[in-house]
């Protein structure tokens, strides 16, 4: 089982930016803390990063070959980009939304997703973990599809 792991804009800055929300762990080991649940769930996982819009929706549009399902946390462009709900609708894979902070107890502009109208599961809130419990559910739901 091979899926996509996408992480948006400005994540890569993590550890530095806004730890009091995002927490003082960097990039490199939110990408460490992936691989290493992808692994112990028997996941093939490919991570991807991007602070730009076109290049997601280029990415998920090449998921189509290869890949089982996908795992996103779209950043910034939860909030704004049709574009990238329109990309995952178009490829069609399993996909788990996921989140470090809880958008429910932040500014009104972080209430709505574009990405929740189409993702299967939207985790919130619950920093690094977020990651391996949504991949945990995707293997789940892509084994009982
Ligand atoms: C985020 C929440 C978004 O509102 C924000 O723009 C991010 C990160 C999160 O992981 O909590 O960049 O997706």
């Amino acid at each position: 089982m091979k899926v996509l792991v996408i992480n948006g804009p400005n994540l890569n800055l993590l550890g530095a930016r806004e730890p009091e929300i995002y927490g003082k762990r960097d990039f490199a080991a939110l990408c460490a803390f992936i691989r290493e649940s992808a692994s112990k769930l028997g996941i093939d996982v490919e991570l991807f990063q991007s602070n730009h819009e076109g290049a997601i929706v280029d990415r998920i549009q090449s998921a189509i070959v290869g890949f089982d399902g996908i795992l996103i946390n779209p950043a910034a462009y939860t909030h704004t980009s049709v574009a990238i709900l329109d990309a995952l609708k178009a490829v069609c894979l399993p996909t788990v939304e996921v989140h470090i902070s809880d958008l429910s107890k932040r500014e009104e502009f972080r209430q709505f997703s574009y990405v929740s109208l189409y993702a299967c599961k939207t985790i919130c809130g619950k920093g690094f973990d977020g990651y391996s419990e949504g991949l945990s559910f995707l293997k789940e739901y892509i084994l009982n599809a």
